[in-house]
């Protein structure tokens, strides 16, 4: 049997910079006059920046110049860094450190598939950056989460075929990304977000190194 491979999205999986983005994207719906809910923000997780934006501005009913999309998108994502400069290793979300530790030491490899433009800071910030066997990111990829790309990627850097890739995915647009791409799917979260998924975990706390052996094997 072919050895499996793991592919890990970042935001919401490996940390939780989900909460970060979702402050700096309320706070410039504030400042465009309107409310946005943790609920709305379920449709912003896994999707691109830009994107991330424009359903943002549905939600706001509010239709802007690209220029001023633009001049929006880097005050969003200074605010953002801003959140994330303060991060360290202590916020690496629980079982994952050891999870890539053990996959390291038995030479499964793993890559990021994130959307984030921002990611290989992130991994810095963590010291996880060095780990990975290859990083696929938002830098990397021109069409968003549910569309495969991102995966397929990941999975060709690894010279895996996708049916050989386990995705472990906090966001029900990457969950699709996931089956799209015909790899296995973990979901981490809400069922009712994540019902697509092969599996579903509450938290990283049950992405345990027995749950992954049993993956593998
Ligand atoms: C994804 C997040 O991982 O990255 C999205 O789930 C985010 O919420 C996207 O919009 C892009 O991130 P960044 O860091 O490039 O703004
Ligand atoms: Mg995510």
């Amino acid at each position: 049997m072919t050895k499996k491979a793991f592919i890990f999205d970042l935001d919401g999986v490996i940390v939780d910079t989900a909460k970060f983005h979702y402050l700096a994207w309320k706070q410039l719906a504030n400042e465009l006059g309107f409310d946005f809910t943790e609920k709305q923000n379920e449709q912003l997780k896994g999707v691109s920046r830009i994107t991330s934006l424009e359903i943002l501005l549905k939600f706001g009913k509010i239709q802007l110049s690209n220029e001023k999309k633009s001049a929006l998108l880097k005050v969003k994502n200074k605010q953002y860094l801003g959140y994330i400069s303060k991060m360290n290793e202590n916020d690496i979300l629980p079982g994952i450190k050891s999870l890539l530790l053990f996959l390291k030491k038995n030479n499964i490899s793993f890559s990021l598939g994130s959307a984030s433009k921002n990611a290989r800071l992130i991994l810095k910030i963590l010291d996880l950056h060095d780990l990975f066997d290859a990083i696929v990111d938002g830098n990397d990829v021109s069409i968003a989460k549910p569309d495969p790309e991102v995966f397929l990627k990941a999975a060709k850097s690894l010279h895996k075929n996708p049916q050989d890739c386990i995705v472990i995915e906090d966001a029900k647009a990457g969950i699709q990304a996931a089956n799209n791409a015909g790899m296995i799917s973990i979901g981490i979260g809400k069922k009712e977000v994540l019902q697509e998924a092969d599996f579903i975990l509450e938290s990283t706390k049950e992405l345990t190194i027995d749950f992954a052996k049993k993956l593998i094997d």
